[in-house]
């Protein structure tokens, strides 16, 4: 158990668990849903096993929410869900020989009374990426979710279609009527880096780690994306299955492998404890040159009879378990801290370090997130620091050597005015917990050059405006001279150019051919997709999902404006009507009105107005979508799906839903007990479905 939990007093591990409780939600939250983690996962799983150790200690102050009884986040908006036929478990970790020797005991021990049974188990690595489960119904691959929640994933369909490693149709033959596949989705190092590199010719975002560019590119909206990533996928699971397919673990695995899925070629099966660890350290030595990320090594117990017989413990099987590496660590001199302002003017402390190889990769900087962690840490310059890489993350600073010259150097002062522009840099009270925001920010907004700059490369990224030829390096330099200072500036660029006695053709690293493809290629972005630029503003907390939300649910940018207007002004109901727009919460509704409320912006937006106008918007669909275009009427009870669900499908495949059948409607979707509207189609001679019939239908399309 972890140190001192025993020794807490009530009150305290309340108020700890209360606190741990809080931080695992919301990285949670930064991990799967905004595919951005905030925290390594040593100190994520850290933080974990200090949790569940409280929860051990004491009983009664577990929470109905208890994040131990949870796997993952719940499922973002934008997909449909699917719940799991069989849920999708997390396994319990092992961080030591000895820990993975107590695993090995505990099944000696449950099966005690046979004496002569033999515990086989199987040794793979524990793959670094996002399960996902892959439905086949008599061979046909005709689902895929992710794992959401353990219990309701995300539909994902489409884009796992995308992935080359998962067939389409099951090759051989034995397989169940119906199997649901369970495995890895992985991004390989090369097809990483191959994209970092394609993204920073063309100015765009810098992927931080392989595994969380896997989760956003399966999390695309448009499958094209996630086709162009390359995504790989390991088989190693199964759930729900029409009738059994094997005996052992072994076995089932390598009948994946004859249906046509990739397996990991460095699994074995062993009665040895002494072989599964040696297979361990064989693995961790190997890590670095596998091409891909792991973070660990899963025992499974080989049998599938004696699996069932160990049975499970909340949501993970008492019959495997994941022994992970430790995060990779290496000493060496904090030479500076360097003050980084980003587009909503967060003050980032930057640690830059004398070079020092972890792990095989040279670092020279460290994140140290924030003002209180680097009180927390008593981070001070000169001092020598202990970095770690977690996976593939940016590297940490775990500590600082705490001698005498730590000692006689000076504490760190966290700067309260902005490096950049002068201006105040405050830390706001949190309204909704009376609490101190952890980031200090520049209060300069526009007039802070580096908040200036940062926002006009956010507007034309990728998955913004995504203007080619405008990357980080031609904005700040177009900023620098003065070329361009607003977003509306991109889109007058040509024609003041043309006047100015400064032509960008005669600047260094530019020609006649290069800008007048640049003014193309703007050109080429005055009528941007709405969700696109809505996305593109910047608006703190509007990231991609919600502003998609957004433009689905107003369809043009004038509507959403006056949306958001109205609800800063408390016009009858417009604030409560903003909030209910499903996936919008109190924060981001905060946001967009302060962002609309401000004087300054609505200038930029006026001044963007005049060259800009953004498309209504329009669902996309896929090519074969058979609902395209129609309007679905769902009646009866459904028992396979929830109304929402429905409908959710329905509009992601580009139909409309409606409550009522008329000649306009094209399809009837009838539960049971469907009464006059299924009449009243028939009468129309509309087509009709069962629940069946349409989900064959949506997988079709
Ligand atoms: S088995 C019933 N095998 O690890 C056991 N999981 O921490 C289900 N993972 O959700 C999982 N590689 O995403 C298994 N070789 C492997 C794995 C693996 C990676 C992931 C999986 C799971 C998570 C649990």
């Amino acid at each position: 158990m972890d140190d001192g939990v025993e020794n807490l007093g009530v009150e305290a591990a309340k108020a700890e668990l209360d606190r741990l409780h809080e931080a695992l939600s919301a990285a949670d939250i930064a991990y799967h849903q905004q595919d951005m983690p905030e925290i390594t996962d040593a100190e994520y799983d850290a933080m974990k096993q200090r949790y569940l150790a409280i929860e051990v200690a004491f009983p009664q102050l577990k929470r109905a929410d208890s994040l131990g009884e949870k796997v993952g986040a719940a499922p973002a908006e934008g997909f449909a869900k699917v719940t799991h036929a069989i849920p999708m478990l997390s396994l319990g970790n092992a961080f030591s020989d000895e820990d993975v020797e107590e695993f090995v005991q505990r099944g000696r021990k449950f099966f005690g009374r046979e004496k002569d049974l033999q515990l086989d188990f199987t040794a793979e690595p524990k793959i670094d990426g996002l399960s996902a489960s892959l439905r086949y119904e008599n061979g046909v691959f005709v689902q895929g979710a992710t794992r959401g929640d353990g219990a309701v994933g995300e539909d994902i369909t489409a884009n796992l279609e995308t992935i080359a490693d998962i067939p389409h149709k099951l090759k051989g033959s034995g397989w169940p009527e119906v199997i649901e596949i369970r495995g890895e989705v992985y991004m390989t190092h090369a097809q990483f880096q191959a994209l970092n590199e394609r993204s920073a010719a063309t100015g765009g975002q810098i992927y931080v780690n392989p595994r969380n560019t896997a989760a956003g590119s399966l999390r695309q909206l448009d499958s094209s994306v996630t086709a162009q990533r390359n995504l790989k996928f390991f088989a190693y699971a199964w759930g729900f299955t029409s009738a059994p397919f094997a005996e052992t673990q072994f076995e089932a695995v390598n009948k994946l492998a004859d249906w046509g899925f990739a397996i990991n070629p460095l699994m074995i099966r062993t009665a040895s404890v002494a072989d599964m660890l040696k297979h361990y350290h064989e693995i961790e030595v190997q890590r670095a040159t596998l091409g891909y990320d792991i973070d660990g090594v899963v025992y499974k117990l080989d049998r599938l009879d004696l699996q069932q017989r160990w049975g499970f413990v909340a949501r993970a099987p008492r019959w495997a378990i994941a022994h992970k590496f430790p995060a990779e660590q290496a000493t060496t001199i904090l030479e500076a801290i360097d003050i980084q302002v980003g587009r909503t003017g967060a003050l980032t402390p930057v640690a830059r370090l004398k070079p020092v190889t972890v792990g095989g990769v040279v670092v020279e900087n460290a994140t140290l997130h924030n003002e209180d962690e680097i009180n927390r840490k008593d981070v001070r310059v000169g001092d020598t620091v202990v970095v770690q890489r977690a996976g593939d993350v940016i590297p940490q600073i775990v500590s600082v050597v705490d001698d005498e010259a730590h000692q006689a150097r000076e504490k760190y002062v966290f700067p309260t005015i902005c490096p950049a522009c002068g201006s105040p840099a405050e830390r706001e009270v949190n309204a909704k917990t009376g609490k101190l925001d952890v980031i200090r920010r520049c209060t300069g907004e526009l007039v802070c050059p580096a908040q200036a700059v940062e926002q006009l490369k956010h507007f034309v990224s990728r998955n913004a405006l995504d203007i080619d030829g405008l990357g980080d390096k031609q904005v700040t330099a177009f900023y620098e001279e003065g070329r361009i200072l607003h977003a509306a500036d991109i889109f007058t660029l040509a024609e003041r150019d043309a006047k100015s006695l400064k032509r960008l053709k005669d600047q260094d690293g530019w020609g006649e051919t290069s800008v007048k493809k640049l003014f193309a290629a703007i050109d080429a972005r005055r009528e941007p997709e709405l969700d696109r630029f809505i996305f593109a503003l910047g608006i703190r907390h509007v990231g991609e999902t919600t502003a998609a939300l957004f433009a689905k649910t107003y369809g043009t940018f004038e509507a959403f404006r006056a949306a958001a207007i109205a609800a800063a002004a408390h016009e009858g109901d417009a604030y409560e009507s903003f909030l209910s727009v499903d996936g919008i919460g109190e924060t981001v509704a905060q946001s967009v009105i302060s962002f609309f409320g401000n004087e300054r912006n609505q200038l930029a937006l006026d001044a963007l107005a005049a060259e800009v106008t953004p498309k209504e918007y329009v669902v996309r669909v896929s090519a074969n979508s058979e609902v395209a275009g129609k309007t679905v009427v769902f009646t009866g009870s459904l028992e396979k799906m929830s109304r929402s669900e429905a409908k959710a499908m329905a509009e992601r495949l580009g139909g409309k839903v409606s409550g009522s059948v008329s000649a306009k409607t094209d399809i009837v979707v009838a539960g049971p007990g469907a009464g006059s509207k299924l009449k009243k189609a028939e009468e129309l001679g509309l087509e009709v479905l069962d629940e069946d019939g349409w989900l064959e239908l949506v997988a079709r399309s």
